[in-house]
C-alpha cells in the first residue's frame, strides 16, 4: 500500500508543506516571508507570527496540488530542529494537531539530516537517480557549513566543521557590508556572473584537517572595501560584479579545496553537495568540473531543493516511516539538535 508523508518545515523564514508519497514528490509548497529584507537578517519575533498566518493556507495548498485529502494522510513529518524555537514551535504544534486529529503516526526530523537526505527525493517523470552508500556530501546553508559521510540513510559521520561562521553567513554578511538585503548569497551569486573574479583577492584561511573558517575571511572584506570606500565613495556601486565575482570565488575555493580534501582521504568518489549555498551556480558549476576530472559521482539537487523546503522533511520522513521510527505527542522543538 502506497505512504502518504504530510512533511512540515517551519525552521527559519520559510512556511513549507509537501506531501510524499512513496518517496515522490506529490507537492512542495513555499511561502517566503519578505518581511525580514528589510532588517538585514531574519527577526525571530515576525519569523514566528508570518508562519502562523501562513502555515493553514500553504498545507491546503500543498493538499489541493497533490490531490489528496487529510483522510489519505499515513503520517506527519516535521522539523524539529536545529533552528529558531518560535518558527520550529508553530510547525510542531500544528503537526501535532494534525496527527492527534487524524490519529496517525508523528514523526520528527532533523533540518540537517534532512538537506542530506534531499538528494534521495523522487519525481516523477524524471530519472531514479540516487547516490550509493558510503556517500561524501557537503552541507553548506545560512547556519552549518559540513562534510558528511552518509553510511546508510541514518548513519552520517561529520568529519569537516566550520569553526567560525558558515558559508552562507559569509555570503549574508559580506553582502550586509555591501549594502545588499538579507538573504545576500543570491544576489552576490546573479552579479558574480557578470563580473571578473580575479579582480581581488581576499584573504583565504589556513585550517588543518577538514575544518572550514570564514571569519578571515568576513574581516579582510570588510577592511578592503572600507579602505576603497574611502577613496571612492561610489567604490561598491562601479565595482558590484567584480567584487561579488571575486568575493564569490574565494568562498568557492575554500570549499571546493576541503571537499577534495576529503574525498582523496575518505576515498570516496560517490559526493554531493546540500543545503542553500548549493543552489550556487558557481559552486555548482565548480563542482561540475571537478567531478569531471576526478571521476566523481556527483549529485546536485534540484534548485527547489536545496534552499529550506518540506519536500526534503517529507523524505526522511518516508524513511523513517519505513523503520517505524515515530515520535510521541510530548515532543517539544529544538533550537539546536
Ligand atoms: O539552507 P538554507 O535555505 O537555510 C538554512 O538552513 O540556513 O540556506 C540559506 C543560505 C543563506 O545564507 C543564503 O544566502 C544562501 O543559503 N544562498 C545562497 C544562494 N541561495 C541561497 N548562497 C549563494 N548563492 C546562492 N545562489
Ligand atoms: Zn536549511
Amino acid at each position: 500500500m502506497a505512504v502518504t508523508i504530510l512533511a512540515i518545515e517551519s525552521s527559519c523564514d520559510d512556511t513549507s508543506v509537501a506531501i510524499i508519497r512513496d518517496g515522490y514528490v506529490l507537492s512542495n509548497l513555499i511561502a517566503n516571508q519578505d518581511i525580514h529584507k528589510s532588517y538585514g537578517g531574519v527577526v525571530p519575533e515576525l519569523a514566528s507570527r508570518a508562519h502562523q498566518a501562513n502555515i493553514v493556507p500553504v498545507t491546503q495548498q500543498a493538499m489541493l496540488r497533490a490531490g489528496i485529502t487529510p483522510a489519505e494522510v499515513d503520517a506527519v513529518a516535521f522539523t524539529r530542529g536545529p533552528g529558531l524555537l518560535g518558527s520550529l514551535l508553530v510547525g510542531t504544534s500544528f503537526a501535532k494537531g494534525f496527527a492527534i486529529t487524524r490519529q496517525i503516526p508523528l514523526i520528527e526530523v532533523n533540518h540537517l539530516q534532512a538537506h542530506v537526505m534531499a538528494h534521495f527525493i523522487l519525481e516523477k517523470d524524471k530519472e531514479d537517480r540516487i547516490p550509493s552508500f558510503p556517500f561524501l556530501c557537503l552541507l553548506v546553508s545560512g547556519g552549518h557549513t559540513r562534510i558528511i559521510i552518509m553510511k546508510s540513510h541514518f548513519e552520517m559521520e561529520v568529519i569537516g566543521n566550520t569553526i567560525d561562521d558558515a558559508a552562507g553567513e559569509a555570503f549574508d554578511k559580506c553582502g550586509k557590508v555591501m549594502g545588499f538585503p538579507y538573504p545576500a548569497g543570491p544576489l552576490i551569486d546573479r552579479l558574480a556572473a557578470e563580473g571578473n573574479s580575479q579582480a581581488f583577492t581576499f584573504a583565504k584561511p589556513v585550517i588543518k584537517g577538514l575544518d572550514f573558517s570564514f571569519s578571515g575571511l568576513k574581516t579582510s572584506f570588510l577592511y578592503f572595501l572600507r579602505d576603497r570606500i574611502k577613496e571612492d565613495p561610489d567604490f561598491v556601486e562601479k565595482n558590484k560584479a567584480d567584487i561579488c565575482a571575486s568575493l564569490q570565488s574565494t568562498i568557492i575555493n575554500i570549499l571546493m579545496s576541503k571537499t577534495i580534501k576529503a574525498s582523496h582521504e575518505t576515498g570516496i568518489t560517490e559526493i554531493g553537495i546540500a543545503g542553500g549555498v548549493s543552489a550556487n551556480s558557481g559552486l555548482r558549476k565548480e563542482m561540475t568540473e571537478e567531478a569531471g576530472r576526478r571521476n566523481w559521482n556527483l549529485f546536485i539537487p534540484e534548485f527547489r531543493y536545496t534552499t529550506d523546503n518540506a519536500a526534503m522533511i517529507g523524505i526522511t520522513g518516508y524513511y523513517k516511516y519505513l523503520r517505524g521510527e515515530f515520535t510521541g505527542h510530548e515532543v517539544t522543538p529544538l533550537a539546536r539538535y
